[in-house]
């Protein structure tokens, strides 16, 4: 090995003396992955029936501020193997992971088969990155009896550490779902906290880069992305806290808020294993999508941010809650989505012909009361008439067994969700807490649950994750939670699980 890597590092010189004077930048960046390069791991994602993505981002010094790299580009080469092994590759080659795109590489992998695992690793330098699982969607039409989704969101850094996604990986997914907060943008909290970042906020490209290496350094993190494809969508903290098309909490002018969320997305991009089909141009990236599991499930997963109107009964920019009564929030005009998106949304629910039609969005979907009277106007109760218009098409359509999974709010939930207050259940939702993020008392979520009596439980004490186990009859959800997030290592248990059953409406605690 040691042989090996001396030969490479002369290769590498001599090929930089070759290209001289444009190659002494080349040697020297040579030169420094004298040092280990794969300090972000490795993951992969969007897989398809015949492919999947293959992602790595070199840096030699994760939490330095340019990760240790020069703005020389870097040669990696990548693998995919039938085994873990790798004995049985079936496809390799070479990328170039160039500065302008953080020294991130994006393979979009084809060719590969149906419904199974493969196994993966990049080199570059005369250094491996561990090898890495991965598994491709079945064929359309495949007759799939199960499926297994891990779901998370909201991993705070400065809140607590990542035991729950160790467990996360530790139950063998066939797919994970992240459903944002994948990073927190803010700077660094006054107040104690369970481990530090750097002190200034994110807000534009080198300092999102700088969160993102950060975060990414973590084992577990790297760990969960090794042990399956991950499909992913951001929430606000990729960019800003409670943004929503060009407007933030705090109000800048909407030139300057699009330049920083441009930023955020280039960044968002060059840290995720996403398709070219999800490239950012300027402050627009297209994010929503939809996976057919054969024909057992489709898992749309759609983007409330970038589109959505403006806050509703916004009167003071500081708090999201608002009088229930406001009434914008009931405008048929009010888009949480944006018009496009919401018509692709409608068409991908009509013409499924999938057993279980999963919804994988942000937040808590269904309506959310506070004791006195208030609701927020960051989420959809400030967008009724969007949510309304996805419920009808569930119900008029019969859409088969639509259930929700989300994130965002630091808490377990899980509810059905009703045309009209009370009355049938069209779908169940279910919120599956925090990787770390801290969220409401016991006391706080008691009230919370005596003025939502759709909702079945809530728990905004405890961190972990959800379980989703899909067979043609049920659809498990399993409510996973760590004993504390601020330990590195803690034990995980069930604190809840519900099924819902095949062509029956409504969930039953399990
Ligand atoms: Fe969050």
């Amino acid at each position: 090995m040691a042989s090996r890597r001396a030969l490479l590092i002369r290769a590498a010189a001599l090929a930089g003396a070759a290209l001289a004077p444009a190659g002494w930048t080349r040697a020297f960046a040579q030169a420094r992955l004298a040092d280990y390069p794969f300090g972000l791991g490795v993951a992969s994602g969007d897989p398809l029936p015949d492919g999947v993505v293959l992602w790595t981002r070199l840096a030699t010094d994760p939490k330095a501020m340019d990760g240790g790299m020069t703005p020389a580009p870097v040669e990696v080469a990548w693998e995919i193997a039938e085994d873990e092994q790798l004995s049985r590759g079936v496809r390799r080659g070479r990328a170039l992971a160039a500065a302008e795109a953080g020294h991130s590489v994006h393979v979009e992998v084809a060719g590969l088969k149906p419904d199974r695992d493969y196994w993966y690793r990049f080199t570059a330098g005369g250094h491996a990155t561990p090898v890495a699982r991965t598994r491709t969607a079945p064929e359309p039409q495949a007759d799939v009896r199960r499926l297994r989704i891990a779901y998370g969101s909201c991993q705070k850094w400065e809140a607590g550490y990542y035991p729950a996604l160790a467990h996360l990986a530790a139950d063998h997914p066939d797919l994970v779902l992240f459903l944002g907060d994948y990073i927190y943008e803010k700077a660094a909290s006054k107040g104690d906290v369970a481990r530090l970042h750097p002190p200034e906020a994110a807000d534009d490209l080198a300092s999102y880069r700088h969160r993102y290496a950060w975060y990414k350094a973590d084992a577990d993190l790297q760990a969960a992305h090794a042990a399956a494809p991950w499909m992913v969508m951001w929430d606000d903290h990729e960019v800003s806290n409670d943004y929503g098309d060009d407007q933030d909490r705090s109000n800048p002018p909407p030139a300057q808020f699009l330049k920083r969320r441009a930023a955020a997305y280039q960044a968002y991009w060059e840290n995720m294993p996403l398709r070219r089909t999800a490239l950012p141009a300027g402050p627009d990236m297209h994010l929503y999508r939809a996976l057919d599991w054969g024909r057992l499930a489709r898992l749309a997963v759609i983007d409330d941010r970038q589109y959505r109107a403006h806050r509703a009964c916004d009167a003071d920019p500081d708090s999201k809650l608002i009088p229930a009564a406001c009434p914008e929030r009931f405008e048929p005009g009010r888009t949480m989505l944006g018009r496009p998106q919401e018509d692709w949304l409608a068409q991908e629910l009509r013409g499924s012909t999938a057993r279980w039609n999963l919804l994988g969005q942000q937040t808590l979907m269904g309506p959310l009361d506070t004791p006195d009277g208030q609701v927020s106007n960051d989420g959809w109760d400030g967008y009724v008439a969007t949510r309304r218009r996805i419920l009808e098409t569930w119900r008029d359509h019969k859409v088969a067994n639509p259930v929700v999974l989300g994130g965002d709010v630091h808490a377990f939930f899980a509810g059905d969700m009703s045309v009209e207050p009370g009355g049938p259940p069209v779908a169940s939702e279910f919120v599956g807490g925090s990787i770390s993020s801290l969220g409401m008392d016991a006391a706080t979520m008691a009230a919370v649950l005596a003025a939502n009596p759709r909702l079945a439980m809530g728990d905004g004490e405890t961190r972990g994750y959800g379980l989703v186990d899909l067979t043609p009859d049920a659809c498990a959800v399993t409510f996973r939670a760590v004993a504390s997030a601020l330990e590195p290592v803690s034990p995980i248990r069930d604190l809840a699980r519900f099924v819902v059953e095949n062509g029956q409406a409504g969930l039953k605690r399990a």
